[in-house]
């Protein structure tokens, strides 16, 4: 194993109540196509999705269900959830389910000390709970409707919890926390959420209860086996627990948790920011950890304006998208489409209009015509070495714009100016018309010129769109006879994209098979 630090990204662990929705695949596919790039500048990366199984939400389900909890998630997950992540593509290191031994163990592990250390006491909690959210709500967080007090986000009837339990002294940590976030004004990001996150911490937060007596679908807490751990605090701890948390230093599970400790990013949906911001970074002061170094929280897909839920049943299959425009088309889409950290909505139309202008016609076509003309113009072969100083300049523009905005986690800021550069070669092609040149032999040299430049520009565009749609670059490599000459695509680096001259003559260019075809408008 590597010594270096590794570029280390979470995803939530998302409840297993239901099969995954696009929101899921909204940010497994960021954090897919933001590790893809950071691997891609020669980082060592570690990428970390899973399932969050415990919990009355979870439980309550698979009794409806007629299923003890254990087959249901066990049924979800293999049936459902990582044959979606599969299709869509992610490249994860690792998939953690808060029900396997390595994380329950870790869990209680964790727990004791902190009881050991003081952090833990008992405590009665008495207030509202939503099971959606699986969230103790303050009063002032519900919305009232015919006389009845709901959750906001699930516009359901909160349930009022009334037990003898264990509290985590998170109120001490208001202090040391505002001091983190105004020290370092990156940890939260956006700058929305930071605020958020900051007003609500000065408006002061009471202790937290960590635990419930009155189901028993979760860890038991070491010293009091009656109560199980709350949801929250169990599922928070898969960051930690899934790298290893209080193993030795010296066995492997030390060595992976020194590797990745603290996280890079934990890229999360806006709904659940206060656990993220608040109370995880707590629970890690209280153990002595390092916190994470950024928490990021991005926008909801939205459905006739609400958060799409699977809790309200209104959330979309991915596979309804793919099966229509491809994988490749859907990773790009909500990336391109709607800001990171803003609300978008999914719109059928809009997505086939970018699909056909974006994708089918400048970045596909572009390729097509290219592999066309160097087969019936250049036998097949790359021509020699050639080089025009504008494009050459446009493209270190473009890849060093595209390597901070998504080192930023802004990607549609990143793919807009590779999108942009795609939209410049094809303007050239359209100076040189190639196919004019073609016509009178005394222009053979400029004629293998153009096509040197245009396959070139393929080759950056190539790398740099990978991490977006790895699949699809993955044909264009190959047709460009790249992946003989210059080895796997995944192998090039951002840092070297943008040196002109890479593709070597010589590479064998075969048409390529159409990358984006043309939509069934039947359907
Ligand atoms: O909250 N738009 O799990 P969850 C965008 N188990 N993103 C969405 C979305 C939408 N409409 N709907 C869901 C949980 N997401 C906990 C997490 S982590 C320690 C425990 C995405 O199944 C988004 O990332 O409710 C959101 O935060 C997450 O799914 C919530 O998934
Ligand atoms: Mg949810």
């Amino acid at each position: 194993m590597s010594t270096d630090k590794a570029f280390y990204l979470t995803t939530p662990i998302y409840y297993v109540n239901d099969a995954p929705h696009i929101g899921h695949a909204y940010t497994t596919v960021a954090g897919d196509v933001l590790t893809r790039w950071h691997r891609q500048r020669g980082e060592e990366v570690w990428f970390l999705t899973g399932t969050d199984e415990h919990g009355q939400k979870v439980m309550r389900t698979a009794n409806l269900n007629k299923v003890s909890p254990q087959d249901w998630v066990d049924r979800l997950v293999e049936n459902a959830w990582k044959p979606n992540w599969k299709s869509l593509n992610i490249a994860n290191d690792d998939f953690i389910r808060t029900t396997e031994p390595r994380h329950t163990e870790r869990v209680q592990k964790f727990l004791q000390s902190l009881k050991d250390s003081g952090h833990i006491y008992a405590g009665k909690y008495e207030g509202p709970y939503c099971v959606g959210c699986e969230e103790f709500k303050l009063p002032g967080d519900l919305i009232e409707a015919n006389g009845e007090k709901l959750c906001p986000i699930h516009s359901k009837p909160i349930e009022l919890v009334n037990e003898n339990n264990w509290f985590f002294r998170l109120s001490a940590f208001v202090e040391p926390l505002l001091k983190h976030y105004k020290d370092n004004p990156d940890a939260c990001q956006p700058e929305s959420a930071r605020n958020e996150v900051v007003s609500f911490l000065e408006g002061g937060v009471s202790d937290l209860s960590i635990s419930r007596s009155t189901f028993d679908w979760g860890i038991p807490v070491p010293w009091d086996t009656d109560q199980v751990v709350y949801v929250w605090f169990d599922a928070l701890l898969n960051y930690a627990t899934a790298v290893g948390l209080g193993d030795d230093p010296k066995s492997p599970g030390g060595a992976k948790f020194t590797q990745t400790w603290p996280a890079d990013v934990h890229l999360v949906g806006k709904d659940i920011l206060r656990f993220h911001a608040v109370i995880w970074p707590a629970m890690l002061m209280a153990a002595g950890l390092a916190v994470p170094k950024k928490v990021f929280a991005h926008g909801w897909l939205l459905v006739g304006g609400e958060k799409m839920s699977k809790s309200k049943l209104t959330g979309i299959a991915p596979s309804d998208i793919t099966d229509h425009f491809g994988v490749d088309a859907f990773r790009y889409y909500f990336l391109r489409a709607i800001p990171f950290g803003t609300d978008g909505s999914f719109s059928w139309e809009d997505m086939s209009a970018r699909y056909t202008s974006e994708l089918a016609n400048d970045f596909g076509n572009l390729a097509s015509r290219l592999t066309a003309m160097v087969e019936k113009y250049c036998d097949g072969v790359i021509p020699a070495v050639a080089k025009d100083a504008s494009l050459e300049s446009a493209l270190g523009a473009t890849v060093s714009k595209a390597d901070s905005a998504m080192c930023a986690l802004d990607f549609q800021g990143g793919i807009n100016s590779i999108m942009e550069f795609c939209k410049r070669v094809n303007g050239y092609v359209t100076e040189n018309e190639p196919w004019k040149l073609a016509k009178d032999s005394a222009n053979q040299l400029q004629l293998e010129q153009v096509l040197y430049n245009t396959a070139e520009s393929l080759r950056a565009l190539a790398v740099l769109l990978n991490p977006v749609m790895p699949g699809t670059c993955e044909i264009l490599w190959e047709s460009l006879g790249a992946n003989v000459t210059m080895g796997p695509i995944s192998k090039q680096k951002v840092s070297d994209v943008s040196r002109w001259g890479q593709l070597p003559a010589g590479s064998n260019v075969t048409k390529t098979a159409v990358l984006f075809p043309r939509l069934d408008v039947s359907e």
